[in-house]
């Protein structure tokens, strides 16, 4: 058995989902779709559908509520996507923004030396065919860009290889419009971009990806406080939004692991089938970024404190996480086949989305579509609750269809207007989970919906 089939086997009884199913579910349903398709694709770009819009605009709302909205220190911005060329000097990234790359000889196989098992590297061999490596070469991920049109005149700079440098060069100006004071944070959510050597396995590795930063500004008295504020309130935010609470862990960052601005570092981890693998990364960067752009730019970013008059330089923690990384590690941790109980062939795949994840809150579905008087009533209810949330109308096929259809989009409720409808004014309420139904006034369909689809 290889690993990954091991890995299929267990986990508490349930299967680790292969990413092959997410990949065909999501182009199938439009959630994700290849970049560029008709012209043969493009790696490490990916384009996202009707469903996956949804989907992320949902994951990027809950993380802005929880970490803005709900925190009175911390407040957001939106930065370009470009800079001034001399902030990734000042960053480092020009200088250690670098994968070190070996090349089998023998297959022409291209790896990451830290992506190898030691033993390969300490032996010069390749994993897959036993050939030698060629010598290590470095090549910087930062993906340069020209300003200008003017040939000669063209300034080089460079797509933003983090998203958070812009919380740095925007600090004193959110210090000095608006009220923060130190402790607090700046959040952001962009996009950044990096010439990844082994872009993969779907939205995993990409070139061009969605990054959600907070950077916290602290007195160095404070770190270590902080630091665990934000470590343990991250951890939680995550087992929050997924079903298998187990494969969730921390990874203390070895000497060897830690980039070039951290002095210390975990990630948390999210364990799928490609491992245990990085979700999001808590990294202590100290005064690193403000005393190098102060340095760099000649403008003095240290802070005086309003009440003891001290100046200093504050230091930072950041929570670094990918809202790609997000998509993809909820839809592996909510993707089920499951088997029909009664062997007939009712098969069904289901999405267990957290529901205020979910694209789709509710599906409206009348009986049957050529009753004038059930599809009135159900088009009724479909445009009342429009206004509340992303409500689907269905009418073709049977309802055990319609149900299928909706469990594999992880839509959690679905409302269906039947007879009774017409006597009672009462509908069924099917629940995506369980199954179970119940029936419901349509006076209260929509305060029974909201309390269960919404955060608070
Ligand atoms: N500012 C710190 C920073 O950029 P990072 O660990 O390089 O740290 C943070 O990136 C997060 O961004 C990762 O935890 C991951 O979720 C996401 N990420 C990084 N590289 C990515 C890539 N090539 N494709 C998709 N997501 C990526």
């Amino acid at each position: 058995m290889t690993q990954i089939e091991e890995m299929q086997e267990e986990v508490q009884g349930t299967p680790l989902v292969p990413i092959d199913k997410i990949v065909s579910l999501s182009k199938r349903r439009g959630f994700v779709y290849p970049n560029s398709e008709i012209y043969g694709g493009v790696a490490g770009f990916y384009d996202f559908g009707p469903l996956g819009v949804e989907l992320r605009n949902n994951i990027r709302r809950f993380w802005w509520w929880s970490m803005v909205q709900m925190h009175d220190n911390v407040v957001g911005i939106e930065g370009a996507n470009i800079t001034h060329p001399r902030v990734w000097e000042a960053s480092g990234h020009v200088e250690n923004f670098v994968d070190i790359l070996v090349d089998c000889k023998k297959c022409k196989r291209r790896f990451r030396i830290d992506h190898l098992d030691p033993k390969n590297v300490e032996q010069n061999k390749c994993p897959a065919c036993g050939g030698e490596f060629t010598e290590p070469r470095r090549f910087n991920l930062l993906m340069e860009t020209y300003l200008g049109v003017v040939e000669g005149d063209r300034m080089k700079t460079y797509l933003r290889g983090e998203a958070c440098q812009n919380i740095y060069l925007d600090y004193d100006n959110v210090v000095k419009s608006s009220r923060v004071q130190i402790p607090f944070g700046i959040c952001q959510i962009g996009k950044a971009y990096r010439n990844e050597v082994t872009p993969g396995n779907f939205l995993f590795r990409q070139r061009e990806f969605e990054q959600w930063d907070l950077q916290f500004f602290v007195h160095p008295s404070e770190m270590d406080k902080w630091f665990d504020y934000w470590k343990e309130y991250r951890f939680k935010w995550y087992q929050t939004i997924i079903n298998h609470k187990d494969r969730l862990r921390f990874h203390e960052h070895g000497k060897d692991e830690l980039a070039h601005y951290a002095k210390k570092a975990y990630d948390i981890e999210y364990r799928t089938i490609l491992g245990w693998q990085e979700w999001e990364g808590i990294h202590w960067r100290q005064d690193w970024d403000l005393s190098r752009h102060s340095q760099y730019s000649g403008q003095d970013l240290s802070y005086t404190d309003l009440n003891t008059k001290e100046r200093y330089i504050p230091w930072i923690v950041e929570t670094s996480g990918g809202v790609d990384r997000t998509f993809l590690n909820l839809l592996l941790d909510a993707y089920e086949e499951q088997p029909d109980p009664m062997g007939k062939g009712n098969d069904r795949t289901v999405l267990h989305l957290h529901p205020w994840l979910a694209p789709v809150k509710c599906a409206v579905l009348p009986l049957q579509k050529n009753k004038e008087e059930l599809v009135g009533v159900a088009k009724d209810i479909h445009k009342n609750l429009q206004r509340f949330m992303v409500t689907q109308y269905d009418d073709i096929q049977n309802i055990g269809r319609r149900y299928r259809r909706q469990d594999e989009i992880g839509t959690p409720y679905c409302v269906t207007i039947d007879f009774q409808t017409l006597d009672d004014q009462t509908v069924t309420l099917r629940e995506r989970d369980s199954m179970e139904q119940i029936r419901i006034p349509i006076a209260e369909l929509t305060m029974y919906l909201l309390d269960r689809v919404t955060w608070k």
